[in-house]
């Protein structure tokens, strides 16, 4: 079974949504985030370890990246999923786990990068946007691209609306994506 850690910085509900389908081919061990966010409610209630690391708490970036790389370590994963983790994860956590770090974007990439993919595209007046999982590597949401899915954008769309359409995709897509990497590689790299 592939064990995965977790990273969030809101609501977690795709973080949920893993939880919810851990089965045979992955196991949540841990879930971390960069602030007291509303989604470590979930894996604690489960008894799941969690941790939490503020940037803020650290004299620089190096050094919080570092922390985040031990941190994420101690839980000896196979896979590390950035599901609603709003920082970027720097070379301490890459060099540790790079080629296994995947994350989750509101947005068909490369197309809206960055924080706020699900305003951009509104902005943008496109008439389909969706969400994207990739791998992970040191640009902003620029590694190679594991997984997509479509979803329209409405007349009289706004971001909390489209972002929840977006969400209720994203979340399938997200496990059926962790599915099949770790059952075609048995959680080993
Ligand atoms: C998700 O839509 C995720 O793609 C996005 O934050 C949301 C988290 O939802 N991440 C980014 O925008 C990263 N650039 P959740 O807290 O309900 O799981």
């Amino acid at each position: 079974v592939a064990r995965v850690v977790v990273l969030l910085s809101g609501t977690g509900s795709l973080c949920a949504a893993l939880l919810a389908a851990q089965q045979t081919a992955f196991t949540v061990v841990a879930v971390g985030a960069d602030r007291e966010a509303p989604g470590l409610a979930a894996p604690r209630e489960l008894g799941l370890p969690t941790f939490v690391l503020p940037l803020r708490d650290h004299p620089d970036r190096g050094s919080w990246d570092v922390a985040l790389a031990t941190a994420i370590a101690a839980h000896e994963p196979d896979w590390v999923v950035s599901a609603g983790f709003m920082k970027l994860l720097g070379p301490a956590v890459l060099a540790r786990f790079g080629g296994r770090v995947v994350n989750t974007h509101p947005a068909l990439l490369p197309a809206f990068p960055g924080a706020h993919a699900v305003r951009d595209a509104l902005a943008a007046g496109v008439r389909t946007t969706g969400a994207t999982v990739h791998l992970v590597d040191e640009g902003l949401d620029t590694g190679p691209v594991l997984a997509q899915t479509s979803v329209p954008v409405l007349p009289g769309d706004d971001e909390t609306h489209l972002h929840e359409r977006i969400k209720v995709a994203e979340r399938t897509l997200l496990v059926d994506t962790l599915v099949s990497l770790t059952s075609s590689r048995s959680g080993t790299p």
